[in-house]
Parts: structure tokens; sequence; C-alpha cells
């Protein structure tokens, strides 16, 4: 995304159409920020937060209720913690320039959040590892080169890496739509699986590593994802493989104790039922969306933050917590 000083707009990569087209949309009022992100225009967990808070600025600067902006923006989207986290960081600023500043302050901080991330999980990586991810976790559902992605990014750089499965990602296809366009740029290689070939691949010794982003962390290390992440920890821990969640700390929500009280986002049925207006189901046929599950912390080998890897059992409520080294995470060399 891009903030346009002089028309007082954003400008964001509608990921919607991508990979078949590269538009850019304009925003330029807090209610179109707030159908970006409804509609996922814009999406990922730090790219939202961003967004809204681009969106306060563009309430601020039309004169609009800030108390009434912020409750629509925050009501976007349920479950990603970065929006609330973003919105908060704007509370009591009423001038448009400061909540701008901020704004970008938090779209700074992300950047180097993600750097940061990218670099402590890459160190921890096998030699040839063959990793495997869900979703859309790279530069433009961030600021920067992504959480679990931009890990893979680094691994890559550094010759660590030698393939990539990433799941189709049913029903809204990130991994295979845009996982799939941003691989393709950086030239890594990856192979696009359907999310059910999953296990079979651990089964047959394909898989050394999965690495997923996170919508919200609870103090015990349960962590919210695209759905379908939580099989993948199940299956990964029948496999002794390392499970690990890629995350900024503005993912986590020290106020949850556990991802018991998680609001889980429920999608349109359609979603599942229809890709691009072509019926994939006998029309009518019921169908349930939940856009997110949850993985218990203790399916989770390693929370990789930009202070480190945190290993089980995670205690995010109280003091920032403090990464670890490699030796605590057992990876095979
Ligand atoms: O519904 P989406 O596409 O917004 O879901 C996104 C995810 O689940 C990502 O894994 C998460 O937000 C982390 S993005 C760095």
């Amino acid at each position: 995304m891009e903030w346009q000083a002089d028309g007082r707009c954003l400008r964001l990569l509608d990921q919607r159409l991508l990979p078949a087209e590269e538009r850019w949309i304009e925003v330029r009022s807090r209610a179109h920020a707030a159908e970006a992100i409804r509609s996922m225009a814009v999406r990922g967990a730090p790219a939202i937060g961003m967004a809204a808070a681009y969106g306060m600025a563009l309430a601020a600067f039309s004169g609009e209720d800030l108390g009434e902006a912020d409750a629509e923006l925050r009501g976007a989207r349920p479950t990603a913690v970065n929006l609330a986290a973003a919105l908060d960081r704007l509370r009591g600023l009423t001038a448009p320039e400061d909540i701008l500043a901020e704004a970008q302050t938090i779209e700074a901080d992300e950047r180097a959040m993600n750097l940061a991330i990218a670099e402590a999980g890459a160190t921890l990586l096998p030699a040839g590892a063959h990793v495997l991810t869900i979703c859309n976790t790279g530069a433009i559902a961030t600021a920067g080169v992504g959480t679990a992605l931009g890990i893979i990014r680094a691994g890559w750089s550094k010759g660590l890496i030698r393939h990539v499965w990433a799941c189709e990602t049913r029903p809204r296809l990130q991994g295979a739509r845009l996982t799939a366009w941003e691989l393709m740029q950086e030239e890594i290689p990856f192979s696009l699986i359907a999310d059910s070939a999953a296990a079979f691949l651990m089964a047959q010794g394909r898989v050394s590593v999965v690495i997923a982003g996170a919508d919200r962390i609870a103090a015990n290390g349960d962590s919210a994802n695209k759905i379908g992440t939580y099989m993948l920890a199940v299956a990964a821990h029948r496999h002794g493989i390392p499970f690990w969640i890629a995350a900024p700390r503005s993912t986590i929500d020290p106020a949850s104790p556990t991802g018991e009280g998680f609001v889980i986002e429920e999608r349109a049925p359609e979603e599942i039922t229809q890709f691009e207006g072509c019926l994939l189901a006998p029309p009518g046929a019921p169908a349930y969306n939940p856009a997110f599950d949850v993985t218990p912390g203790s399916l989770i080998s390693a929370i990789i933050t930009e202070s480190g890897a945190h290993t089980g059992p995670y205690e995010f409520g109280g003091i920032a917590p403090s990464g670890q080294g490699k030796s605590a995470l057992g990876i095979p060399g």
C-alpha cells in the first residue's frame, strides 16, 4: 500500500484480482477503507491494521467523527488483533497530521519487525529445508518482506531452502493466487498443493518444517490463523515435524489467556459454493465457512517474533516475551 500525500489517498493493490490483474485502487474515505478491509481487497493481519490506521487519517482529514470511524474500522474484520492494536495506537490523537504520522510509524515499525522475524527464523532453518506454508504471509499481507514468507525469503537468500510447498488455501486461494505470485517473483522453487495433500507429503518425509503466520496469539501461545492451519499442526505433530508460527508482537493479544475466546470470523457460504460466479455446488447447497482456526500453543514448536524464537510453554500475558536460541527448538540440522 502507498499513502499519496498530495492526493490524500491510500493506494492499495487489489488482492481480490491477483494474479490475473494488478490493479491499484484509490481509497479516499474511511468508509472505502473499511469496505476494502471487509471485502479483502486488502488482507493479512498487519496489512489490515495499517489500512485501518490510514483510514483514520482519511477520516480526520475529512473532519469526520473519529469515534465513529474507529468503530467502523475496528469492526471490519474481527479476528486479527493487529487491526485493533493499530487503532489503539491512534487513540487520543485528533489532528489529521498526527494521525497520519502515527499510521506511517506503524507501517515503518511493521517493516522493521518483518526483517527481524525473517532473520530470526532463517537462522533456525536446517540446510536443504522443504518448507510447507499456508495462506499468504508475504509482502502484500504486511509492510515488508512478510512473516512466514519473510523467513522463506531470507532462508532462500541464505541458500537454506530447497523447496516450498504452498497450500492453495481454500476457499479464497490466498496460497494459489498470492503466495505463488510472490514466490514466482522471487524465483523461489515451489509447488502448489491441494490443502488436503499436506499430511501425505509429511508422511513421505518431504516436509522439514511448517511455517504459518497468525492473526491473534493468546498469552498461552494458542494462535488463530487461516482455516486449515490447525490440521497442519496436528499432522506435523503426528510426524514429528517442527511447526512454527511467525508473527510480529503486534499479533500477540496478552488480554486473551487462551484462544478459547477468540472471535472467529465467519464469511459468506458463497466463498465455498461458488468461484467467481461459477457454481461449485448444487444451487442452494448449505455451507459453513469459518475463515480462521486456532492451533493450541502445545502444538507449536516455536513462535518467531521480532525478538526471536520463543518456545513453549508460552507466557505472553505480562512482560514482553524475550527470544530464545536455536538449541531450545529441537530442530534437526
Ligand atoms: O483472511 P486473510 O487472508 O486476511 O487471512 C490471513 C492469514 O491468515 C495470515 O496468515 C495472517 O493474517 C498473517 S499475514 C502476515
